[in-house]
Formats: C-alpha cells, structure tokens, sequence
C-alpha cells in the first residue's frame, strides 16, 4: 500500500497546503491551518463495490430505481438502560457511531461501563480506556456491582494498536473513553489536537461500518461548549448525545442532539447514587424545586422536549443595575431570545427592564430549546421585577410573538394533563391550545391571545 501523507488544512475555509505556516494563504486566517493524513487512493475496490448490491455493476455505480434497492431492517439491539435506549431511537443500531459528549465528571464513564454491564451478557463488548488504568476500571466496576464477568477492558492509547487489538477479540460493541486521549502513528500533532482527533474517529468509523461494530465515542466538551476538537466530529458519527446537569444536582440528563436512527432532542433522565446511574423513567416533576412557600421570580413550564411532557421551575432575578449596559444572562435558555422577550415585554406589556439586570435559570441544569418556554420566563420575570410571587399551583406555557400575541405549541392538551395530574390548578396557555369548557380536569385554564392578557391573569 502507499505510504500515507500529510497535509495541511485550514479550518476556516478548508485549503490544502502542502507545509505548516502560521497564516493560510487562500483566505489569509491566522493559526487556522491544522495537520491531517492524506490517504492513498486504494488499488482494490471496497467489499461492498465487489459483492454485486443493488445499483453496482463490475464495480461502478449506476442510477438505480429504488423500488430496485433491497432493504434491510437495521439491527437493533436493547442495551439493557431504558433510557438510553429511548435516546438512541429504541435501542443500539449494529454498526453505528455514537459520540457522548459532556463536561468532566458528568458521568460518562459511569454511564458506558454501567451499558456495557448489561449488554455484555448478550454481545461480547470491549471498552478502552485511555484516561485510566486497567486497576482504576476494575475498581469502578467494583464499586458499582456490575457483573465482572462480561466486561473486557484494554487500556491503550494508540489507534493502531486498539484496532489490532480488536479485530483479534471481535467484540461487538466498542467503547472509546475518550476520544481526545487516542493519536495515530501517521501524525506529529499531539493527542487531543484536531486532526489527531478527527483521524482516530476516521478510523474508528471505518471499522465500525466495516465489521458492524457498534462504537461509543466519549467526547469532553470545551469551555465554549462544544465537543472538543472539532465540529467535524459530530459530521462523522450516526447520533451525538450530550450528557447534561447541573454539578450541585443529583440528576443527569441525556440528549440527542443528532441521531441518523431516532428523533432528535429526546432525553434520558438518570439520578446519580453511590450504586452508579439510576433511570428515572417517570421524570416529569423532578426539575421543580421545592419551595415551601410563593417566591417571586419563579414560574413552572410544562415543556416537552422529546416524547414526553416535563415540569420544569425557571427562575429570575431582575435587578437594578449599576452598569450602563445592564446585564442579561440565560442558563439553560438561549440569550438572544431572552433579550427578544424582554423588548416585547417593553413594547408590548408596558414594563420595562432596561435599567435592570435579568438573570433567568432553568432549575436543574436542564437546558429548554423549545418557544414554549416563552411565556413563564416572562411571567418568571415580571414576577421578580414587581417582587410579587405568580398565584399558586399555576403552569403557563406558549410562544411570544414579536407583536405581543402568544402563539399556541404543540401537543398543549398533553401538557395540561400532566401539569393537572400534578396536582396544579391553574394554568396560563395560548388561546388555542386551551380546551373550550375551560378547564383540565380540577385545573382551571386561563387562554390568552396577547401578552398584556397573561400579564392581567396574574394579578
Ligand atoms: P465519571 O463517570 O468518571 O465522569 P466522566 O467520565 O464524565 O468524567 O463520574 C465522575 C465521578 O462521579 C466518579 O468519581 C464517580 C462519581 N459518580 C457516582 O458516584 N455516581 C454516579 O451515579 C455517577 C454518574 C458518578
Ligand atoms: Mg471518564
């Protein structure tokens, strides 16, 4: 085979060069040009080119009807942790890469030797470590109860050496913690750098689509939030989870934030014990806190990331600000939608927070994408700007338009049910997800169709 080479490529606008330079000379970016192994154009055709599918004739491809195009079900096998399997779309597909990704100390570990546990009663598994000895893993497992027996352990570095190392015990599960520690041979750049990165995965790829292993690749997130390394990763794999929560709280949330085989933002909800990840299948109520009283500035939202309604406390604090560019901060929420809110609140509610601070949080470390959240935060906020707490056992929910109208979402019936069975009693929702008789079994329903409507329903 002929020998592999290496190039240069800028990460900004993807130029080859054939030497290191400190500026790329296409788009002119600074410090953007990172090493990558260039492979050889391969001599023989791949399996799949040769075995005669559907659309390959003597190797070349053809236009083909797809009504010609056999399908083949994809294997699915469970792995034993519910909710994971939920996140994965209903279990692990054969052959698939996985990419877990979370700050350290999340429970990454925790979660995959927990998995492998389980699954390696009915698939032989084999999980890598290149964070910890052999010594280290065995006490983990240990500690949290897992059956020793079906878990296999390599502990090693090099990318080489792990797929000689598999390809002699065929596992059919393979588990990498973590991605950053793995480097090849082929290039100078230290591990955890981006091509080092990106070429491990390539090759972890290439090996899983070949032999229909499934890979689990633990990723650790940077300070900015993303997977560490590089954005091309999560181009690489069939499904990214983030594994995601509060350090203070006991809970874990798990989510999808791409999956080739299952619905996206989908959660898994695990508690932390000294026994490793317990499920929690039944989730919905855990991300309220537990006052013991009315507070102001907090709302609850029934927010339903995934395929099931969750209740979920948001809080704010608005305060009067000392800096001539006021502060607005969202955790678990995006920014630049809290700073839209806070204008339609102004124009369209008649309370301004201008000369305010406004710090909104979702208790729980949970992270809410959806427009419902809209509306409670805003209720959230108005309550702590009058410092006056929301009337009691109320939910809201609902999208806020630029013009002050409150815009119905999805599946409200559902939300309301749930929130109802939760013992709230009353509940502030657009115009259109509220049921005529106006109410939700014992909770009262309160439909608005502008915000200066919600605003008055909690007087
Ligand atoms: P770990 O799985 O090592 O996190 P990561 O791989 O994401 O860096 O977990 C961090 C620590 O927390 C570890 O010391 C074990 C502990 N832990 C528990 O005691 N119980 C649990 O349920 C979890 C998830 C972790
Ligand atoms: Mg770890």
């Amino acid at each position: 085979m002929a020998k592999a080479k290496t190039a240069y490529v800028c990460a900004d606008c993807g130029a080859e060069h054939s030497k290191w330079q400190g500026q790329c000379v296409e788009c002119g970016a600074w410090n953007t040009l990172s090493e990558f192994v260039v492979q050889p154009a391969q001599k023989s055709m791949g399996a799949a080119r040769q075995s005669g599918y559907a659309g390959v004739t003597n190797g070349v491809a053809r236009v083909t009807p797809l009504t010609d195009v056999l399908v083949t079900a994809e294997l699915r096998t469970l792995t034993g942790i519910g909710e994971l399997d939920r996140v994965l779309g209903g279990g692990l597909v054969d052959g698939s890469v996985v990419l877990i990704g979370g700050d350290p100390g999340i429970g990454k570990s925790t979660l995959l030797l927990q998995m492998l546990g389980k699954i390696g009663e009915k698939l032989p598994s084999v999980y890598v470590t290149g964070e910890e000895s052999l010594a280290q893993v065995a006490a983990r497992a240990q500690r949290l109860d897992l059956p020793l027996q079906p878990l296999h352990a390599l502990a090693e570095t090099g990318i080489e050496r792990i797929l000689d190392q598999v390809a002699a015990s065929r596992p059919r599960v393979l588990v990498i913690d973590s991605i950053q520690t793995i480097w090849t041979d082929l290039l100078t750049a230290a591990p955890g750098s981006v091509s080092q990165v990106r070429e491990s995965a390539a090759k972890l790829t290439r090996f899983a689509k070949e032999t229909g292993t499934s890979v689990f690749l633990v990723g650790h997130v940077t300070k900015e939030g993303g997977i560490a390394g590089p954005r091309v990763l999560e181009h690489m794999v069939d499904a990214v989870l983030y594994f995601e929560g509060e350090s203070g709280s006991r809970f874990r949330v798990l989510r999808a934030f791409k999956n080739r085989f299952g619905a996206v933002n989908e959660l898994g909800v695990f508690a932390m014990s000294e026994k490793g990840l317990r499920e929690v299948p039944n989730p919905s109520a855990i991300f309220l806190s537990a006052h013991s009283g009315p507070t102001s500035g907090s709302a609850v939202m029934v927010t339903r990331e995934g395929t099931r309604p969750l209740l979920v406390e948001v809080q704010a604090l608005v305060d009067q600000s000392s800096l001539g560019n006021p502060r607005r901060v969202a955790l678990g929420l995006e920014q630049n939608r809290l700073a839209m809110l806070l204008a339609v609140l102004h124009r369209h509610g008649g309370v301004a927070a201008y000369d305010q601070d406004v710090f909104v949080n979702v208790v729980g470390g949970i992270r809410v994408q959806e427009t419902a959240a809209d509306l409670p935060v805003l209720l959230a906020v108005l309550s702590s700007l009058r410092d006056r707490p929301l009337p009691e056992k109320t939910i809201a929910f609902g999208e806020v338009g630029l013009s002050g109208e409150i815009r119905p979402v999805p599946n409200g019936e559902e939300r309301m049910k749930e929130a109802a069975h939760h013992g709230f009693r009353r509940a502030i929702v657009p115009k259109a997800n509220a049921p005529k008789k106006g109410s939700v079994g014992e909770m009262e329903v309160i439909g608005v169709e502008r915000l200066a409507q919600a605003i008055d329903a909690c007087r």
